[in-house]
């Protein structure tokens, strides 16, 4: 299942799009089971274990998403996301420009940024988080590795980095919800029925010329 042409593309009637299976299960059990437990997480900050826990599972999310990421299926894979510095400008400054920015199946330019961001945030803020909790509450696997006297210093980059974090998801949200808007197509939907159109109402009305079949879309997107 190699081949996403193949693999993914269920052709419908001459006049409605292509549907493309996007996201895989693991994909979208990954995503939303993240947005609970970094919302827990982030809200619950006095009960223990409860805050360790919701830690440590987007600790097991993320470095589970890292390794789909050069295993998975076609579209979940970093190769399917890593674009060329001139490719992101480009993008970019169409985006910005509100031009003819080219929709992509799998994470756009700057929402694979994103993606890259939040990934790793994620996994630096669960290991400060998980060093903190064996300094200040002498719990956790680091408890007795990590000095006691770390403690403040521990807490100072948790709280920053959790701020980041939240900054970082909240531009997040809002590019999936402006690029929803541009390209008229419902992402967070996708992001649950792990589908995406293959011609978008723009650019199916518009004509912008970037109104590429499933197959031509692939074969860009794995050069
Ligand atoms: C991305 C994951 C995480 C986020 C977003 C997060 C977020 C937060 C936030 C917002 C605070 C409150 C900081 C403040 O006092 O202003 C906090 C405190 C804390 N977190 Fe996390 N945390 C995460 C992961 C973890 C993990 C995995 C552990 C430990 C296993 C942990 C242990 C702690 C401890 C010990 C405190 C200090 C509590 C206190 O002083 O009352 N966190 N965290
Ligand atoms: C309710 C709030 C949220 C919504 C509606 C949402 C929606 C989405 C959507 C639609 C995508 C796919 C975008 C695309 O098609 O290119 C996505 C991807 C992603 N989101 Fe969110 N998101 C939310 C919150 C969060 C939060 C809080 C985090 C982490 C702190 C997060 C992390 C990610 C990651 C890591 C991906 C990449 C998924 C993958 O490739 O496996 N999201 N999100």
């Amino acid at each position: 299942m190699n081949n996403p042409q193949e693999a993914n593309v269920q052709t419908q009637s001459a006049a409605s799009p292509t549907q493309i299976k996007v996201w895989d299960i693991l994909v979208r059990v990954f995503h939303w089971s993240l947005v609970i437990s970094f919302t827990t997480g982030y809200l619950i900050t006095d009960k223990f274990p409860l805050h360790a826990y919701a830690g440590y599972t987007i600790f097991a999310l993320v470095l589970t998403r890292i390794v789909w990421g050069f295993i998975g299926t076609p579209y979940a894979r970093f190769s399917a996301f890593t674009y060329s510095v001139q490719e992101t400008v480009q993008y970019t400054l169409s985006a910005l420009h509100m031009g003819k920015a080219r929709e992509y199946l799998s994470h756009n330019p700057m929402g694979a940024i994103m993606v890259y961001l939040l990934l790793t945030m994620l996994l630096c803020n669960t290991i400060i988080g998980t060093m903190l909790y064996g300094a200040q509450q002498l719990e956790g696997p680091l408890e007795g590795i990590v000095p006691t006297h770390w403690d403040e210093d521990l807490l100072t980059a948790h709280e920053i980095m959790a701020k980041a974090l939240l900054t970082t998801a909240a531009f997040h949200l809002s590019g999936v919800i402006w690029a929803s808007w541009w390209h008229r197509q419902n992402y967070i939907l996708a992001m649950f029925t792990g589908y995406k159109s293959a011609f978008t109402r723009r650019s199916h009305r518009e004509g912008s010329g970037e109104t590429w079949t499933a197959e031509e879309r692939a074969r860009h997107q794995h050069r």
